[in-house]
């Protein structure tokens, strides 16, 4: 891979999934960069690069794919999990009495365990959520996670990481060396496929977004830019959960964090009660404008 090929997977990469590699990846791009180069026939990165210059869309989505992180596993760091049974839920379960629905959005779900992980915990409060409309929204860049995702099918190796062993009874089905989950825990998660760096609106408003360990590989102005949006499809009383070493201070005023539960955060709301009476003071301005002949 030559300097000004390096150069150009690095704007790539940037533009498509928000990837902000240092100067110095080189070896992270070969690591995941050769095996899908032999996968294509062709000679080496170099070569896969020319093939995105000429236009190869599909070259370029899984040169994209390829350079996703997609490790994960079920309750993962756990606290987030202890929060969403003890605290998180309880909340919504007093706040949304009315409605009775609850609406999650695991907003970079990879293969499941994060999703399914917050699919089994619901399912553990039995009675209490009986008569509730659950949904959960899983998405994610990559068509291949979800495929993986969406059959719930995984190794003795990954059901042995952080699933507790009377979870992995309750709730798979053991085929061979593999373990599916029950079709009434998968049956509680939606997939669909969705690039943050792109418009979410159309996915509605959450009580609940999980969005862990994904934009740590942001760069600052997308962060900023996520924050924003994510903000405003979450519902005023919701609550985002970081991955451990992700945090909004210092990026965002979007959200306020909890002091008593590290990890978790609130829509800020009286910045967007202030953005909301910009808007209402422009469009104000605007109509005033109309007016005047
Ligand atoms: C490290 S995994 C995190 C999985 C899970 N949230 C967890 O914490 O265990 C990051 C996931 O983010 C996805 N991802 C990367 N860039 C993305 C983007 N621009 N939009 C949506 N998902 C993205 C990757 O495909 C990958 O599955």
């Amino acid at each position: 891979m030559t300097p000004p090929d390096y150069e150009y997977l690095r704007k790539i990469l940037k533009d498509h999934s928000g990837l902000d590699l240092s100067a110095d990846k080189q070896y992270l791009i070969e690591s995941r960069l050769l095996p899908l180069s032999r996968k294509c026939g062709v000679s080496g990165i170099s070569e896969l690069v020319q093939k995105m210059k000429a236009g190869s869309s599909s070259i370029t989505a899984q040169v994209v794919e390829a350079m996703t992180t997609n490790e994960t596993f079920f309750f993962r760091d756990k606290v987030p999990f202890e929060h969403f049974r003890d605290a998180i839920v309880p909340d919504v379960l007093k706040a949304r009495a009315g409605r009775k629905s609850i609406r999650i959005w695991c907003a970079a779900g990879s293969t499941g365990q994060e999703p399914y992980s917050l699919a089994m915990s619901l399912k553990e409060m039995g009675a209490a959520l009986a008569g509730w409309r659950i949904e959960i929204i899983a998405t994610d860049l990559s068509t291949e996670v979800l495929e993986k995702s969406k059959s719930g099918v995984y190794s003795q190796f990954e059901v042995q990481r952080g699933l507790p062993i009377q979870m992995l009874v309750k709730y798979f089905t053991q085929t061979g060396e593999l373990w599916q989950l029950n079709p009434d825990i998968r049956a509680m998660v939606q997939h669909r496929q969705l690039n943050l760096l792109q418009d979410f609106s159309h996915l509605g408003t959450f009580d609940v977004i999980f969005c862990r360990n994904v934009l740590i590989y942001f760069d600052q102005d997308a962060k900023i830019n996520i924050f924003d949006r994510l903000a405003r499809v979450l519902e005023p009383d919701g609550v985002l959960a970081l991955g451990a070493a992700e945090s909004v201070v210092g990026i965002s005023d979007a959200f306020r964090s909890c002091p008593e539960r590290r990890g978790l955060y609130r829509p800020n709301v009286t910045r967007t009660a202030r953005a909301g009476v910009t808007a209402m003071t422009l469009s104000a301005l605007k109509a005033f404008a109309a007016a005047v002949p």
